[in-house]
């Protein structure tokens, strides 16, 4: 599809995905607060659980929980699903769009594994489909009677996962696939757990029957692990755009030292709002987490990387047998482009390549030829403020070449 399609798609899917993330997380941070923040008063009526008072936006609220549910159903009842849900559909789009659709630039790195895009693709949601069946089996199973052994299988879980994605997949498709998979998660709690025992709440009240309390109990179980996955997914989702963080052949280490860190954030205010005080270790452990993940995601070339005897990262040269960009192209990119877009920049203050963008080798070029096309020739976006001093009749040269090689792909 044509480079500016697929620029514009990709942007507006991401604008819609993060407005619903937004929302769905708002609203799961907020009930999360609202459960943590509900206290006894003498004044409550029998079968509630606890009141909170709350100021907001100029007013007042007074919100009751009832313990199972009121005798009388409400004749207006506001549910929350479509945030979740929506926020699935619009980021499985977008896994679309930007992963499948283009999957020799983002999902398949022939380093890696040589498939096929259809190939890729099934792979990836097999692993999500996957990943929410073990994780069901897993809270169905007697070991979820033990949250802590439930929360150790599902971590080792999650990290075996990521390293299999990384097995198959680019080091940026494998580390958005783990997110996915925890999202899938998420979504897959409210759809087929949260909400579903809900509905047998309303049913029976509905009904005149006195609901089973173990519905909202499980609902709320899996509510929890939902906000304890929240921060680490956010992570993952960003992380596409920060080589840093992927490129390590670590990576699945990594998302490990992640997860610990945004479930103990999530842990310390979940026990403030519990009115337990401030557990501060948990910002301590939090940080020496994310250390650690820095430390395991440095690059080879990196000071102290030997201490461990972690191996360095690999692929310095493209796979024999690849499509190369023409001489003409690939030498301006190289004059232009190289020395910010290779595996070790030579351009002061660069760690790696920007956006794991290698322009060093004409294969890489040939991969990236929409991208080259649309930063260096349709616009000038690239080099940044011509740094490198491109020139105009270079840019021709690279609209030439990108418009016959986008005519060749239709
Ligand atoms: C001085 C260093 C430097 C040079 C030279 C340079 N780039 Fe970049 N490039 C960057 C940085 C930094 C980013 C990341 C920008 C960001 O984070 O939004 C980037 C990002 C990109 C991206 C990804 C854009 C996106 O948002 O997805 C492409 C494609 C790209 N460069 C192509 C090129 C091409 C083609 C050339 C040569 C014509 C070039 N760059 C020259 C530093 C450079």
């Amino acid at each position: 599809m044509d480079a500016i399609a697929m620029e514009w798609g990709s942007l507006l899917l991401r604008w819609v995905h993060i407005i619903t993330g937004i929302a769905w997380i708002g609203s799961s941070f907020y009930f999360m607060h609202l459960d943590a923040a509900l206290r006894e008063g003498p004044l409550l009526p029998k079968g509630q659980g606890g009141e909170a008072w709350e100021v907001h936006g100029g007013g007042f609220y007074h919100v009751r929980k009832y313990l199972v549910a009121p005798e009388n159903l409400p004749k207006e009842l506001m549910w929350h699903k479509w945030e979740s849900y929506s926020t699935w559909i619009s980021g499985f789009f977008l896994l679309v769009w930007v992963y499948y659709m283009s999957a020799d630039l983002y999902l398949i790195d022939p380093a890696v594994r040589k498939i096929t895009p259809v190939a890729a693709a099934l792979c990836g949601l097999g692993g999500l489909a996957l990943g929410w069946l073990v994780y069901d089996f897993l809270c169905r199973s007697p070991l979820a009677k033990n949250d802590v052994a439930l929360a150790a299988v599902g971590f080792a879980y999650i990290i075996l996962m990521a390293y299999l994605f990384q097995q198959v997949f680019s080091a940026r498709g494998a580390f958005v696939h783990t997110g996915a998979l925890m999202a899938t998660m998420m979504t897959g709690n409210v759809f087929f757990i949260i909400i579903p025992n809900q509905a047998k709440v309303v049913k029976s009240l509905i009904a005149g029957e006195a609901p089973d309390p173990a519905l909202g109990k499980i609902g709320k179980t899996r509510s929890t692990h939902n906000n304890y996955l929240t921060l680490p997914v956010l992570f993952l989702m960003m992380s596409g755009h920060y080589p840093l963080t992927y490129s390590s052949p670590y990576a699945y280490i990594v998302v490990g030292f992640v997860l610990v860190a945004g479930a103990l954030v999530r842990h310390f205010y979940n026990q403030r709002h519990l009115g337990f005080g401030d557990a501060w270790w948990a910002w301590a452990a939090a940080a020496i987490a994310m250390l650690a993940a820095i430390y395991i995601s440095m690059p080879a070339s990196s000071s102290g990387r030997e201490i461990l005897g972690l191996k360095p990262a690999p692929a310095l040269a493209p796979v024999a047998g690849l499509p190369r960009a023409p001489r003409e192209v690939a030498d301006i990119i190289g004059l232009r482009c190289a020395m910010c877009h290779a595996q070790e920049p030579s351009w002061p203050g660069l760690a790696m390549a920007p956006k794991g963008i290698r322009l060093d080798y004409p294969e890489f070029v040939e991969r990236y030829k929409q991208e080259v096309r649309l930063f260096s020739g349709l616009t000038r976006a690239m080099p940044p403020n011509n740094l490198s001093g491109m020139t105009e009749e270079e840019r021709a040269v690279i609209r030439r070449w990108g418009a016959a090689r986008a005519a060749s792909l239709n």
